[in-house]
């Protein structure tokens, strides 16, 4: 098995303004102390911040991401930002195909792989969610469906550097409700095979994140699910304490 670094994201979503960036300061610091010596950790704040972010705490090793971007590099697309112009800002990576957009904007697998392939082109890592609702889950057809959403929305060429995979249950998302560490085994280990079948070496190198209500008191029992290689954080990444406590699931 391939020696995978882990990778804790945190999505602020629509949360975040210029004042909140003193948390980055608290995560900063709680990193100096040594927290973070096994794994990477990213911050993927709102676009209006994130150049000040990626300013703000340099030197830390904090890592930042967009939230979505467009499919195209730049032109006339009101409201819109491109991959290119969150590189441009300061952005490591690129959240694309989070449930959130896939629900509020009707973003199809298919326009999610043409995101993650444009997030390729401007140098940004993609971290591409895929995820089964409740009612998907109920019928018995979780691995199905995440599998159909992988198949459809990752590049045809990827590798392990540029690519992050994140399996995030709709029905966990903000609710307090994780998925047994059987089942997230179960899916994570589907989603491995199914990256080996296709990309060989590169896929068995792929971080896959587990996300989905995620704390401080449930973060040791979920990273330490087989082919979990990290996980992306909402809520509990708001407050640096909170993310310091799951960041400290990966001390050895
Ligand atoms: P949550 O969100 O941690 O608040 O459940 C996770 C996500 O949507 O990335």
């Amino acid at each position: 098995m391939a020696n995978i670094r882990a990778l804790v994201a945190g999505n602020w979503k629509m949360n975040g303004f210029n004042a909140s960036l003193e948390m980055l300061d608290e995560l900063a610091s709680g990193l100096r102390e040594g927290t973070a010596s096994t794994c990477d950790v990213m911050i993927c704040p709102p676009t209006t911040i994130l150049a000040a972010a990626a300013n703000q705490v340099p030197g830390s090793g904090i890592l930042f991401g967009g939230q979505d971007c467009h499919e195209a590099e730049a032109g006339a697309h009101t409201g819109d930002i491109s991959a290119a112009m969150l590189a441009d800002a300061g952005a490591n990576a690129v959240i694309v195909g989070h449930s959130e957009r896939r629900a509020d904007h009707g973003e199809t697998s298919e326009l999610v792989k043409t995101k993650a392939e444009a997030a390729h082109r401007a140098g940004l890592m993609a971290i591409v969610c895929v995820g089964e609702t409740e009612a998907e889950r109920r019928a018995g057809d979780a691995v199905k469906v995440v599998s159909g959403q992988l198949d459809e929305s990752l590049p045809d060429k990827l590798t392990a550097s540029d690519t992050v995979v994140a399996y995030e249950p709709v029905w966990a998302i903000g609710t307090g409700l994780t998925p047994t560490a059987e089942d997230v085994a179960e899916i994570h280990t589907a989603i491995r095979e199914n990256l080996i079948a296709r990309f060989g070496d590169d896929g068995a190198a792929v971080r896959i994140l587990y996300g989905g209500s995620v704390k401080p008191a449930n973060a040791v029992e979920l990273m330490g699910v087989a082919n979990v290689n990290g996980t992306l954080v909402g809520g509990a990444s708001l407050k640096a304490e909170d993310f310091l406590g799951i960041i400290t699931a990966y001390r050895p």
